[in-house]
């Protein structure tokens, strides 16, 4: 049943849904615009967010920020999750039982922000939220809508650190979002 968002951020307090639990600082719920027309959709806590217990404050996300820069983006505009919301150990990606047992909170934060678009990033985010057909590479840059929310996948921000070429193709896909929200508002 939908929750309030005092609700789900109760009902998340001492989570143990799967063995993420166990070796988790802190549970990194989200942050953002909670009313904001652009939700992005992460995977998982790395070390800096666990510790923080913010999504995107580490590396990969100071890189996000300074693309949100460069297109005239404030991070406060927008509501940003992962699909975990607990650090899987040593970065590895998340398990299927993880993201299935995780979901439920992402599909709430969802229906409460009630995003236009969503910005997916990464393979882990688009598998989880479009399905397991989609793939990264021959997706992104290409709007999906589904139920009445468009969805841009791109490349995750991480994927960018160990790929200069991949910067261009994250920039670009970031204007197309932009150009979006424009025309829709
Ligand atoms: N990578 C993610 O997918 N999410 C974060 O919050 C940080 C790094």
């Amino acid at each position: 049943m939908l929750k309030t968002w005092e609700e789900l951020e109760k009902s998340i307090e001492n989570c143990s849904r799967c063995k993420l639990c166990t070796t988790r600082q802190n549970i990194v719920f989200g942050v953002g615009n909670k009313n904001a027309d652009i939700m992005l959709i992460g995977e998982g806590p790395g070390a800096d967010e666990d510790r923080l217990g913010e999504p995107f404050v580490g590396r990969a996300g100071k890189l996000m920020n300074m693309a949100f820069e460069m297109l005239g983006m404030e991070r406060e505009e927008l509501y940003i999750a992962n699909i975990v919301k607990c650090r899987p150990p040593g970065n590895r990606n998340p398990e299927e039982d993880e993201a299935l047992a995780c979901l439920d909170y992402l599909r709430n934060q969802v229906i409460l922000v009630k995003p236009k678009i969503i910005v997916l990033l990464g393979s882990i985010a688009l598998k989880n939220i479009l399905g397991k057909e989609y793939g990264i590479t021959a997706s992104r840059g290409k709007w999906v809508e589904k139920k009445g929310i468009l969805y841009m996948p791109t490349w995750h921000p991480a994927a960018l650190l160990r790929d200069e070429a991949k910067k261009i193709d994250f920039i670009r896909d970031f204007q197309k979002v932009l150009e979006k929200y424009k025309e829709i508002n």
